[in-house]
């Protein structure tokens, strides 16, 4: 499996992710689960309206964490969350998670996509080491 994909599947497995921002000095951090590959880039899906979004506004860097417990490894995936108005990358988030349809709709100018630049991906578990995947 190519890097990228694997970083996919990892978060497919385990559905739910911690994605920290910035505010300030001050870190924040809360659960997510979309992730899709698009074009070759890995993209998260929010509000516009909502914190963690004013925060990568301001500040784009960002890190995710996600646990597997059934094999103990742990991914972790830091680097920039840009801002994507590409409206076909909103329609193929919805598309993979319908249930998104219920809160959000590609033209309501709430719904935003964001992608991982300058991104280091970093799977670990306590058994063996470390891989570590750029993109
Ligand atoms: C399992 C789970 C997955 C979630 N996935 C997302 C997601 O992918 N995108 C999103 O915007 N909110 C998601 N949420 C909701 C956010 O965690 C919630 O809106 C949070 O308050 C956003 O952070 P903020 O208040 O700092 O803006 C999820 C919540 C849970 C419990």
């Amino acid at each position: 499996m190519e890097g990228l994909e694997k970083v996919l599947a990892f978060l497919d497995k385990v559905k739910t992710y911690y994605l920290a921002t910035v505010e300030g000095d001050q870190p924040r951090v809360r659960p997510f689960g979309t992730a899709l590959i698009y074009d070759g880039k890995l993209y998260i899906q929010t509000g516009k309206v909502k914190p963690v979004s004013k925060q990568l506004a301001a500040n784009p860097k960002a890190e995710i964490c996600a646990f597997d417990f059934t094999t103990g490894a742990w991914l972790r995936v830091a680097g920039e969350l840009i801002n994507d108005d590409n409206r076909d990358v909103k329609v193929a988030m919805l598309e993979k998670i319908p249930d998104l349809k219920s809160m959000y709709d590609p033209d309501d100018d709430n719904t935003q996509v964001l992608y991982f630049k300058n991104a280091t991906a970093t799977f670990s578990s306590f058994a063996g080491p470390q891989e570590t995947i750029n993109f």
